[in-house]
C-alpha cells in the first residue's frame, strides 16, 4: 500500500484541479476577495501617478491614517484607474508670471518651490481624480503638525481629509437643497472643484467660525505654516478665494511655499496670481 501512496497523492491533486472541482478555486477567490478590499483604499497608482516634476504637491496615492476615516472621510475605491498620459498641456502664465500648465486634466501653477496642484472655482479636477486618502507627504506632515501641537498641549485632530468627487456631490446637494446654491457656493465647493479631491486638504477640529478663537485654531494659524500647510479660505479673502473664512481647512503645500504664502499674508490665489471664480 505504501508504495502506491505517491501515486494516489497525484491523482487527488489532477482531481481536485479540474475545472469541475470546486475547493481550491474557492480557495483562490476569496484571497482575491481579500487582497481587492485591502489594496482598495491604499494605492491608486494609475489615477494618481503624478507628473515627474510635482515634488512639492505630488499626489502621491497612500492610506489616509485611521483619523482620515472619521466624520465626512470615505475609504471608497477611486472610481478608474485610466492611465496617465503624462501629457503637459501649456495654459500660459499666471498674473505673477508663474506657468500654468494641465497635466491629465489637473492645474499646476509651477513655482521655484515645485509644482501647485490648483483646485478652486476656476481650476476644477476631473471626476475619476483622486489619490484614495491624503497624500503621502500631506499625510506625513500632518503627522508631524499633530506631534507638534500635541507637545504644546493643543489637540489637533481629522474632521474631513481626502473627499470623492462622489462624496463632494452628495455633501453639496445636501448644502444647496438646504441653503439654496448661492449660499453653497459661499462655503462648499461643486464637485470638481474641492481640494479634499487632491487628497492635500484637511478639516480639523470643528467647522465653526469661533475655533479661530480656540486655543487649538490659534495655534493652527500661527503654526501651520511650519508643517507646510496654509489656512486656506483666510478672513476677508472670499471675494479672491471664493470662499468664507475656514479657520479648520488646511492645505498641504510643503514647508517652503506654505512658509512663503504665510509670511506674505497673501491667499495662495493672491500669491500665485489667479482667479477662482466659476465660468
Ligand atoms: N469647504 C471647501 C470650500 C470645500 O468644499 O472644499
Ligand atoms: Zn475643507
Amino acid at each position: 500500500m505504501k508504495k502506491y501512496l505517491p501515486i494516489l497523492a497525484g491523482a487527488l491533486v489532477v482531481l481536485l484541479s479540474l475545472p469541475g472541482c470546486r475547493i481550491f478555486q474557492l480557495q483562490e477567490i476569496e484571497v482575491n476577495t481579500i487582497t481587492l478590499a485591502t489594496e482598495a483604499p491604499t494605492t491608486a497608482p494609475l489615477t494618481t501617478a503624478p507628473p515627474t516634476t510635482v515634488p512639492v504637491t505630488e499626489p502621491t496615492s497612500e492610506a489616509a491614517t485611521e483619523e482620515t476615516t472619521s466624520g465626512e472621510e470615505t475609504t471608497e475605491e477611486p472610481t478608474t484607474k485610466k492611465a496617465p498620459s503624462g501629457v503637459t498641456v501649456e495654459k500660459g502664465y499666471s498674473a505673477n508670471g508663474y506657468r500654468i500648465v494641465e497635466i491629465d486634466g489637473v492645474t499646476y501653477v509651477k513655482t521655484s518651490y515645485g509644482d501647485v496642484l490648483i483646485a478652486n472655482k476656476t481650476y476644477s479636477l476631473p471626476r475619476d481624480y483622486g489619490p484614495g486618502g491624503l497624500t503621502r507627504a500631506c499625510d506625513a506632515a500632518y503627522d508631524e503638525l499633530k506631534a507638534a501641537a500635541a507637545a504644546d498641549g493643543i489637540d489637533i485632530f481629522i474632521l474631513s481629509g481626502y473627499r470623492s468627487y462622489d462624496l463632494q456631490t452628495s455633501l453639496y446637494n445636501r448644502y444647496v437643497a438646504d441653503d439654496g446654491q448661492a449660499e453653497a457656493d459661499t462655503y462648499s465647493a461643486r464637485p470638481g472643484h474641492s481640494e479634499h479631491q487632491s487628497g492635500l486638504a484637511i478639516d480639523v477640529n470643528s467647522l465653526s467660525y469661533s475655533f479661530a478663537d480656540t486655543p487649538e485654531g490659534q495655534w493652527l494659524a500661527a503654526h501651520a505654516h511650519e508643517y507646510g500647510f496654509i489656512i486656506r479660505y483666510a478672513k476677508n479673502k472670499q471675494g479672491v478665494t471664493g470662499y468664507a473664512y475656514e479657520p479648520w481647512h488646511i492645505r498641504y503645500l510643503g514647508k517652503g511655499l506654505a512658509a512663503a504664502v504665510y509670511e506674505s499674508g497673501l491667499c495662495l490665489e493672491e500669491f500665485l496670481g489667479i482667479t477662482s471664480q466659476y465660468q
